[in-house]
């Protein structure tokens, strides 16, 4: 059997990524590294020993040697999809915390912190089989991937739908209009800032999620996955 390829997903904040990015993997039996984690980890990291972000060079140094390991949600039945290590901590739950989410746009706006996050990245989708999934992994990470989608979804539905997720967690209806803030906030400094910015690929497959259940997506992206792996 020939290696399996890597398939590129970018796309913003809460257009249904990892959703769908999960199933993708599952249907084509390889592994989905989701990067937004790896730079909430480093996030996590420097709030811990900081308190925040705003030394470039001390979260630099940090990124360069941190301990992390990123492992199968095999075990758990609480909704993660993934369950990641800091020096032998689980610190799954806290990677999705507010102050994280406040944080980790600038951290990862770092380029030092980038370039040794993408150095990880590459080694794991050097493999093959991989469904790879940020914000510049069709553009920077994997540019030669033979899959590239991008994966959108209006601000408000995404809102929406995180908003869903974080229900499980104690949110309520009242934090919708402080999510969607978030999600707008985070486009912006994603798309605009100097480093990888948030964008298309030429070559990538534009998806809009919008409206569409998990499984109406995937099996769009399972009929042009195919397409290539003939
Ligand atoms: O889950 P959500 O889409 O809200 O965010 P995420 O994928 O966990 O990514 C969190 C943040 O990390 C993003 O807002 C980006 O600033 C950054 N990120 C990045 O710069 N490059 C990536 N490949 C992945 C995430």
């Amino acid at each position: 059997m020939g290696r399996e390829m890597t398939i590129a997903m970018d796309g913003p904040a809460a257009a249904g990524k990892t959703t769908v990015g999960q199933m993708l993997a599952e249907t084509l039996g390889y592994v989905m590294l989701d990067t937004g984690c790896m730079y909430r980890a480093v996030t996590v990291a420097a709030l811990n020993q900081f308190g925040d972000v705003s030394d470039e060079a001390a979260v630099v140094a940090l990124a360069q040697q941190i301990d992390m390991e990123i492992l199968s949600a095999d075990g758990f039945a609480d909704g993660r999809s993934y369950t990641l290590l800091l020096a032998g901590e689980d610190v799954t739950w806290q990677l999705r915390s507010p102050a994280v989410d406040a944080h980790v746009s600038q951290v990862a706006n770092y380029k030092l912190v980038r370039e040794a996050m993408v150095q990880r990245q590459r080694m794991i989708g050097e493999k093959g089989g991989v469904v790879m999934i940020g914000r510049d992994i069709g553009t920077v990470v994997l540019p030669d991937a033979p899959v590239k989608l991008y994966v959108i979804a209006s601000p408000e539905e995404r809102a929406r739908r995180r908003l869903a997720d974080r229900q499980a967690q104690g949110a309520t209806v009242e934090d919708y209009e402080a999510i969607l803030a978030d999600i707008k906030r985070r486009d912006h400094i994603d798309s605009t800032r100097e480093h990888s910015p948030l964008m298309a690929a030429d070559d990538a497959h534009l998806i809009d999620t919008s409206g569409k259940l998990p499984e109406v997506v995937l099996s769009e992206m399972v009929t042009l996955v195919g397409k290539y792996k003939g």
